[in-house]
């Protein structure tokens, strides 16, 4: 994909569906009693592949353009697949999936594409392995592969390292089937899509502070759910229409669930121009949101802000790169452990565009406003840093060519798309 400075952005769009909620979707209506039905569901790869392994393990998945439906099988309803179930890409399908499949009575292998084989699962592996699970990488490297046998579990409190939904989630999810309540304190909150959604299948899920936990074997009930837009993928135009001169977007229907809506306090506290408009809330919050381009400045991003927009830093790097001043972001060594190394990445290509930018352990320093010019990307398989550097792309002189072109469809599959209907 070759791409070139944009005069300005111009008009509406809608976001396809968050990711996050769409995987529980599929996940929760699997182990629900009854039929669930799913609007503005994602279609990307990601989501796609828990589909797969959900089919491959007995689960009834009718998928068509308007919406899909799950016909669960209940808590204990899943099947013994024939071979090794693949999530591709994603590290959503791979953690939620190992807390649901250390309780099956079946033993199974899990794995995915060569960036989920270099993902770190020692953070899920230790937490299931205390509750009793029989769970270990085939390769010894605590990556995926990962074979799991099911096992009686015990009902644990976990204190987490790290901020991390997947991390909580895949124990909640083992905690379903424990014998006793389950409980995870995380050192700041990550995404509670989890806890949400959980609870509205009618499981017994309490939220206080940082910590989260479940009472084991609930009846799930099959549910409508409509998935809202992702703020992830609403990042990429709210940072284009924040950075084009002239640009004016409304991005409707946007998730903005304050556990993953930190790009908007950033984006606002560096001096953009964003108004919420008609705003909702229904189990998850949303909005539309009117993007106006600002001169912006630079920002200090740290502590328990980062995991409210952890997946946002790629294309935020980019504002920054764009801002006066400097942009210092710390605490956020979990980069590291993405799709990419997202610090590592972001150094490389950032610099090949002419800006200051120096890599930390645990995040980078933006020195911002020196002027960027076009190069050549390879997305290193992480679709977010492809989209970032697309929008890089429309505020730089000269061309920048991404090398792999569908490496967006892990979230996005028409971003392309969707970028050129907004170009005047
Ligand atoms: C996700 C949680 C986050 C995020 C990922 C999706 C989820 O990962 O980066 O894209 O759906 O739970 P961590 O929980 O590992 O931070």
């Amino acid at each position: 994909m070759t791409l070139s400075k944009a005069t300005r952005l111009r008009g509406e769009i809608t976001v396809p569906g968050d990711k996050s909620i769409s995987h529980r979707a599929v996940m929760f209506g699997a182990l629900a009693d009854g039929t669930t039905e799913v609007t503005n569901f994602l279609q990307g790869a990601d989501c796609l592949s828990t589909i797969d392994c959900f089919r491959r393990m007995g689960i009834d998945i009718e998928n068509t353009p308007e919406r899909i439906l799950i016909h669960g099988r209940g808590l204990h309803g899943l099947k013994a697949p024939s071979s090794a179930l693949d999530a591709g890409n994603s590290g959503t399908t791979t953690r939620l999936l190992s807390g649901i499949l250390s309780a099956q009575p079946f033993v199974t292998t899990l794995t995915g594409d060569a960036s989920i084989q270099k993902r770190p699962m020692r953070r899920i592996i230790e937490p299931l392995s205390l509750m009793g699970a029989d769970i270990a990488s085939v390769n010894g490297n605590d990556c995926a592969p990962l074979r799991i046998a099911g096992a009686p579990l015990h009902g644990i409190s976990y204190r987490s390292r790290i901020a991390s939904a997947q991390v909580k989630s895949a124990i909640l999810l083992a905690g379903l089937y424990a014998d006793g309540v389950t409980s995870v304190t995380e050192p700041a909150l990550s995404r509670n899509h989890t806890e949400i959604m959980l609870r509205y299948f009618g499981a017994d899920v309490t939220s206080e502070g940082t910590t989260a936990s479940v009472l084991p074997e609930p009846t799930l009930t099959g549910q409508k759910i409509s998935v809202p837009g992702d703020i992830s993928s609403a990042a990429y135009f709210i940072a284009a229409g924040l950075l084009v001169p002239d640009s004016e977007i409304l991005i409707r229907n946007v998730g903005i669930n304050p556990t993953r809506s930190g790009i908007l306090t950033v984006a606002q506290a560096m001096g953009g121009d964003i108004t919420y408009l008609n705003v909702r809330d229904e189990g998850e919050p949303t909005a539309d949101l009117l993007v106006k381009y600002s001169q912006l400045h630079g920002t200090v991003i740290e502590g328990d802000l980062i995991p409210t927009l952890i997946d946002e830093l790629p294309i935020i790097n980019i504002m920054a790169a764009c801002a006066e001043g400097t942009t210092v972001v710390r605490n956020a060594e979990e980069l590291r452990a993405k799709e990419s190394n997202r610090i590592d990445v972001m150094v490389e290509h950032l610099s090949a565009m002419g800006c200051r930018i120096t890599g930390t352990d645990d995040g980078m320093v933006i020195e911002g406003g020196s002027p960027l010019h076009g190069t050549v990307i390879d997305p290193h398989m992480d679709h977010r840093i492809a989209m970032s550097f697309a929008v890089a792309s429309l505020v730089a002189e000269g061309e920048t060519k991404i090398t792999d072109n569908d490496i967006v469809a892990v979230s996005y599959p028409h971003f392309y798309d969707d970028l050129q209907k907004l170009t005047c």
